[in-house]
């Protein structure tokens, strides 16, 4: 193999690992030991001595001075401490703006590191329809709104076969920022997002909730069963903080659909059946 065989390989070795995308000047080596880090007393010292007298001996702190190691970043919160906050934070939105601007200052779920933005929701706040995907890909990543990639394509199609668009729906996410190499989110990952999605289902009352894909149906309707067998039927969002229950029905993730075209006549089934939905509502 020689060199560029050899390039090509790693590079590859790369994607399959997921490591798709560079989202910082240098690499970060996440399992290095913390550095320790010069006790205040010895930079004290190190400030204050002339600087005729700086020699490396100056600058070193008395031997009676314990060096003291300080962590460089604090420790992240407990799954449990960042459920509790963002439930917190989330409570006293009393808007769209009010709850992206909390989710904006929330530090509470550890994807906020690797993604380059926060995607929150697009769409219209006051729509009839929330749909939830699972997470941001890159394009998402990318612009901050969700599903503006290959997935969202379909999706808009999707809406549009049943006379829908982003001007009657919402559409957003069960995590708020990408995962890494696209994986899953893990389930605390989607248990401290929650508290966000939940509220933003109390502030807008949508007629109809539509989990995309396995994950969002778990997230959103605790269900522990496959997305093929949820599909197609009604299940009711119940929150204590809801005047009243919403329906909801989870649907094939457009992902899915586009690796597996022959599961869009199942699909097309569901989408008529949330149009008969509204139009029920509608008295028609
Ligand atoms: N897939 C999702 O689940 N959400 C997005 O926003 C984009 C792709």
């Amino acid at each position: 193999m020689n060199g560029i065989d050899q390039a090509r390989a790693l590079l590859d070795w790369h994607i399959v690992m997921g490591i798709d995308e560079t989202i910082a000047e240098h690499p970060v080596d996440n399992f290095a030991p913390p550095k320790p880090v010069t006790t205040a007393a010895s930079e004290a010292l190190h400030d204050m001595a002339p600087a005729t007298q700086m020699t490396q001996q100056a600058a070193r702190p008395p031997a009676s001075a314990a060096p003291v190691t300080v962590s460089p970043t604090t420790p992240p919160p407990s799954g449990e401490a960042s459920v509790q906050s963002a439930t917190e934070l989330a409570a006293v939105a009393q808007t769209f703006d009010d709850l992206q601007a909390a989710l904006t200052d929330f530090d509470g779920c550890a994807l906020k590191k690797t993604a380059t933005n926060m995607v929150f929701a697009d769409g219209n706040p006051s729509g009839r329809v929330l749909f939830i995907g699972e997470a941001p890909g890159a394009e998402e990543d990318r612009q901050g709104k969700p599903f503006v990639g290959p997935s969202g394509r379909l999706l808009d199609k999707m809406l549009a076969s049943i006379d829908l668009d982003r001007s009657q729906v919402l559409i957003s996410n069960t995590v708020f920022w990408r995962p890494p190499g696209n994986r899953t989110p893990t389930t605390i990952e989607a248990a401290i997002c929650l508290p966000f999605v939940q509220r933003m289902v109390e502030l807008m009352m949508p007629e109809v909730i539509v989990p995309l894909g396995g994950p969002a149906a778990k997230s959103l309707l605790e269900q522990t069963t496959g997305i093929g067998k949820l599909r197609g039927r009604w299940f009711t969002y119940a929150a204590a903080n809801l005047s009243s229950s919403i329906a909801a029905t989870p649907l094939f993730h457009p992902a899915y659909l586009l690796r597996t075209p022959a599961q869009k006549r199942a699909a097309w089934r569901d989408l008529l059946m949330i149009r008969q939905h509204l139009n029920r509502a509608d008295g028609a």
